[in-house]
């Protein structure tokens, strides 16, 4: 770490080839497997995945743009979901001929579509209405959702499928990390049933895709039991046949087991306290970068070690720690009571597993300045470190509000 940097990133890059290489292993030959971008948005990144032969899933039109530019310009290698496309976006790539599937949020969607049916192939989003066991803001399948069309809407459906050539795919996704996948094996079945009635019912094979998007969750605590991406695979090739069928072409849209594992961060650690009962350190990183972990406590953990300035593990007596962040409002914790070694300022902190949805989900509260990346590649015969994003210039920040 150079003075200047209080954190610094690293990713490993052996380890997200290494999950790339389940999920091919996994699903069935000829599936487009397209990352979701939201996770880890990083540009070298995604020139990575690129490079590793995947898709990108891209959540809004900017991410349309990443992808495009990291896949040189290959349309067909995105796959594009939000809940609130523009038509001026459509109208954008619609112009520069830019062919690619996206998923319609509701069928409201396809007005967007009206005059580009021979450059779009277009799916459906599907709410099964099929709750995950998922912490509740990451189960997007209840009844109010916002996400997908009510799949009781059968007739407006169907009849949807008739009207615009262009819509061939059916999509679902209920939610991310989810604890335990039957919801979610019940969720893609309701979506395949759905598949076989519109093709009954126009008397044709219209229905050619299924994505059944991401939510395949993490261990962060070595201690739980998991379940590996296999397992969910072979599960759902029992009950969910089709997908291996060649009946259809299938989409996977993995986020978190992709690039969770692969990340860790240090801080320098900036001061720390005790007021005799409770003691208190606190980091260069805290709810700027760990947003889901200080909004939504005891739900997200991450291991974490100390070293000296030195580079040397500590290992000796341990305390109580509440791990606080550099922001100025009093949720800035990551953990509190966190068993770790007695510590001092300048000392370091390793928080393992940061590589999804962390640093992705930025916030600009106290314009505190993004780290350095770092990346290397533990499968390579000459391991190095890359920097592949220097550390947010002062000029930088300041632009953002500029
Ligand atoms: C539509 C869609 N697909 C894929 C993903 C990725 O999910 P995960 O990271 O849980 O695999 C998300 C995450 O929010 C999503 O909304």
């Amino acid at each position: 770490m150079c003075p200047e940097d209080t954190a610094v990133i690293f990713l490993d890059l052996g380890i997200v080839r290494d999950r790339l290489a389940r999920i091919k292993n996994a699903f069935p030959d000829g599936s487009q497997h397209a990352v979701a971008i939201k996770t880890n948005p990083l540009m070298s990144i995604l020139t990575f995945l690129a490079a590793e032969g995947v898709s990108l899933e891209a959540a809004s039109f900017v991410e349309v743009k990443m992808a495009l530019r990291a896949l040189d310009g290959e349309g067909l290698r995105v796959v594009y979901d939000s809940p609130a496309k523009t038509q001026q976006e459509i109208d954008m790539l619609a112009s520069q001929g830019q062919g690619m599937h996206i998923n319609l949020n509701k069928l409201s969607e396809l007005l967007l579509y009206e005059n580009y049916q021979d450059i779009f192939s277009l799916g459906l989003r599907i709410n099964p209405v099929i709750d995950s066991d998922a912490f509740g803001y990451l189960s997007v399948s209840n009844i109010d959702s916002k996400f997908g069309e009510y799949i009781g809407n059968k007739s407006s459906i169907i009849d949807a499928f008739y009207r615009y050539p262009a819509l061939i795919g059916l999509h679902v996704h209920i939610g991310s990390s989810f604890l335990n996948f039957n919801a979610s094996l019940r969720a893609i079945r309701s979506v395949l049933d759905l598949a076989q009635e519109i093709n009954d019912k126009l008397g044709q094979k219209k229905v050619s895709i299924i994505d059944i998007g991401g939510g395949f969750p993490v261990n962060y605590k070595d201690e739980d039991d998991t379940f590996e991406i296999s397992a969910y695979a072979q599960a759902l090739e029992y009950e969910c046949k089709e997908l291996w069928s060649g009946q259809y072409k299938v989409i996977t849209e993995f986020g978190r087991y992709v690039h969770a594992n692969a990340g860790w961060a240090v801080s320098r650690i900036h001061s720390v306290f005790s007021n005799g009962e409770n003691n208190t350190m606190v980091l260069h990183l805290g709810a700027d970068m760990f947003l889901r972990a200080c909004y939504n406590p005891g739900d997200w953990f991450h291991h974490m070690h100390i070293m000296t300035k030195d580079g040397i593990l500590r290992d000796d007596e341990s305390v109580l720690w509440n791990i606080g962040g550099p922001l100025c409002f009093g949720g800035d914790y990551i953990d509190m009571k966190r068993q770790l070694p007695k510590c001092q300022p300048e000392d370091l902190i390793i928080i393992s597993d940061v590589g999804a949805n962390t640093f992705s989900l930025w916030s600009k509260h106290c314009s505190r300045q993004f780290p350095k990346v770092i990346a290397y590649d533990s499968e390579a015969l000459h391991d190095e470190l890359r920097v592949i994003k220097e550390r947010e210039s002062v000029e930088r920040a300041i632009e953002f509000w500029s």
